[in-house]
């Protein structure tokens, strides 16, 4: 298992490595501050001034600059003047603190609730949910006597109603970190993981082109400190906001094994069909999944389906159908796909027709599934004609990526399944690009990088999920480097001549070359793709491909045949440089063909 040790406190010039130093997160926030919000009791100033030394910023307390501006304590202003007289202060207060550089600012448990407030915030920081349960909040208060809004009645009821007057609002915030009763220290590095993670992922797209800003989403990172030894942070949540029907996504090692217990906390009662594939089996995770839901006491069963793309076919969805009713699985029972984009795209589709529909967990073991495929809902398989041509969106009620399940992957599919967090990268964020520059040996390894670049990538395709989720608008970037990508794959027979992220791999090579040939995209930006490209061992050019493709017409044939195709023009995923993917609609098919016959 890899993990992540807690750095060693800034002191002096002391700096500590790892993607998540100081340095690092600081060069990330640039100008913002942290934002700590949260109700009465959240720990807002506790683990605000260690996380300000931790990154060698300025702790600043909203309620203490209030206080010292106004020469009176908070309940003699709200005694004297009232509340909403306090609340224009505070905005006044908190946006100048905003303004001036950053700083770690824990604010008053109501600031946020006021618009102008928040808006501020997203303009100059990142918010920080700090999370905590009404019994934890509690106990924490009572030992304060400063709240005006809890000092009369019974604070308990206030509390409460505080809380549920509060979540909603809290739940705008960039990232939500449980604030529960551990060492202040591990809940700084939670905050600092979810903000990495967050400024990693900062990525909204248009449809005419694309720009960067903060994500608005709600993101929640979390350390298992009850499970992992203390100062070793391995977890990401990442919150998939679909409308009516939102799901977590977990990051980390180990998740496999707890699989019963995540089962029990999401339906309680209700019988697991696991679907996987002859190698997850034969690599030991169908037992791992098997023993946690026997420990957690739930009936399973599991249908096993060989490996490979041709399983996703007309065959293989009748096979996993077919036992699936065997196995009585129910409307309220939930199938488990434990596998890759294979048996995950196979799985949910069967999922999805079942009974009208049935709840699916996806448990993606590569890591293209983990950072594509297992994310967004879309499910279905190949037919005859193209790749995922039947299909539906269905979206999973929760996705358990276990990282540490990729160290029995063969290196050819890591790296394959890497090609789709270079993608997020080309398509909407330079910075992550850069990042992946440097640290791609660590995502391939296994190291801590991975977590945060699976963590980024689920991010950014969240944030796109969670906008255009039927994929009518600017979802379609996310199949940058695909059309390419699906013809070759299809004309080398979906055989193991060409893994998916090959294909696409090739795909963006092409797609940045042809951009720079219809005179959209700097040459430079298509070296530096290709190279890193190169670097990582991933293939760049169609002639990388072993053995026969179809000619060039062939190709075009393949490229129309795909679904990205409307009346004859076709749709491609262009760029103006590396993180400025754009959709184009109109693209010649007669300057498509001349550019391929060149590549070839
Ligand atoms: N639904 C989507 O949004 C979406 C997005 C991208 C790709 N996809 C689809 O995903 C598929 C590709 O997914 P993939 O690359 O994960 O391929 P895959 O499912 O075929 O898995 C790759 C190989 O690794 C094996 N394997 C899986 N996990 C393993 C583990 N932990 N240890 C050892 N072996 C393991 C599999 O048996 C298979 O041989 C394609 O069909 C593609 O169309 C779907």
């Amino acid at each position: 298992m890899h993990t992540q040790k807690f750095p060693e406190p800034r002191t002096g010039e002391t700096e500590t490595a790892g993607p998540l130093s100081s340095a690092e997160v600081l060069k990330r926030l640039g100008r913002r501050s942290i934002v700590l919000v949260g109700m009465p009791g959240a720990g807002k100033s506790s683990v605000g001034r260690r996380l300000a030394k931790r990154l060698g910023l300025t702790f600043v307390d909203a309620d203490e600059e209030i206080e010292r501006a106004a020469c009176m304590s908070i309940p003699e202003i709200f005694a004297r003047h009232g509340e909403a007289e306090f609340r224009e202060g505070e905005k006044r207060v908190v946006a100048r603190l905003l303004q001036s550089g950053p700083c770690v600012l824990a604010t008053g448990g109501g600031a946020f609730m006021n618009a102008e407030t928040r808006a501020a915030v997203a303009r100059h920081g990142v918010s920080v949910w700090l999370r905590a349960d009404l019994n934890t909040l509690l106990r924490r208060v009572k030992k304060r006597t400063d709240r005006p809004l809890l000092a009369q009645g019974d604070p308990a009821q206030k509390l409460a109603a505080l809380h549920a007057q509060r979540a909603d609002t809290y739940a705008l915030a960039d990232v939500t970190v449980d604030s529960r009763d551990v060492v202040h220290e591990l809940v700084v590095e939670e905050v600092i993981g979810a903000v990495h993670a967050h400024l990693l992922a900062r990525l909204v797209a248009h449809p005419e082109g694309i720009a960067m800003a903060p994500l608005s989403s709600a993101t929640a990172i979390s350390a298992e400190a009850e499970s992992l030894p203390l100062g070793e942070i391995t977890r990401s949540t990442v919150r998939v906001d679909v409308a009516g029907k939102p799901y977590d996504i977990y990051i980390g090692p180990g998740l496999l094994a707890e699989a019963g217990t995540h089962v029990t906390a999401l339906r309680k009662g209700a019988r697991v069909a696991i679907v996987t594939d002859e190698n997850v089996v034969a690599a030991g995770h169908l037992a791992t999944v098997a023993a946690s839901l026997d420990a957690a006491g739930i009936a399973h069963t599991a249908i096993v389906v060989p490996p490979g793309e041709k399983t996703k076919g007309w065959p293989g969805l009748e096979q996993v159908v077919e036992g699936l009713i065997a196995a009585r699985i129910e409307r309220r029972d939930l199938v488990l796909a434990l596998g890759g984009g294979v048996v995950g795209d196979l799985a949910g589709f069967a999922a999805s027709v079942l009974r009208r529909g049935v709840d699916v967990v996806q448990a993606p073991t590569t890591l293209l599934s983990q950072v594509d495929s297992s994310v967004g809902g879309k499910t279905g398989i190949n037919s005859p004609q193209g790749k995922n041509l039947i299909g539906a969106f269905h979206q999973p009620v929760l996705v358990l990526a276990d990282t540490a399940a990729l160290n029995t992957l063969p290196v050819r599919e890591v790296k394959a399944g890497y090609a789709e967090v270079v993608k997020y990268g080309l398509l909407g964020d330079r910075d992550l690009f850069d990042t992946l520059e440097r640290d791609w040996p660590g995502v391939i390894g296994g190291g801590p990088e991975r977590i945060t670049a699976v963590a980024a990538s689920c991010m950014a395709k969240a944030a796109i999920v969670a906008r255009d989720e039927k994929e009518t608008g600017d979802r379609a970037l996310l199949n940058l480097g695909h059309t390419f990508g699906h013809a070759l794959e299809a004309g080398a027979g979906y055989s193991q001549r060409l893994l998916h992220g090959e294909g696409v791999a090739i795909g963006m090579a092409l797609a940045f070359a042809f951009s720079a040939k219809l005179g959209l995209c700097p040459g430079q930006d298509v070296t530096r793709v290709v190279r890193h490209l190169e670097a990582v061992g991933l293939p760049t050019k169609i002639s990388d491909v072993p053995g026969e493709l179809p000619d060039t017409d062939g190709l075009m044939d393949l490229i129309a045949q795909d679904k990205k195709v409307s009346r004859g023009a076709l749709t491609f995923i262009l760029v103006r440089g590396i993180g400025e993917a754009f959709i184009a609609k109109d693209v010649n098919p007669q300057e498509v063909r001349a550019f391929l016959a060149e590549m070839r």
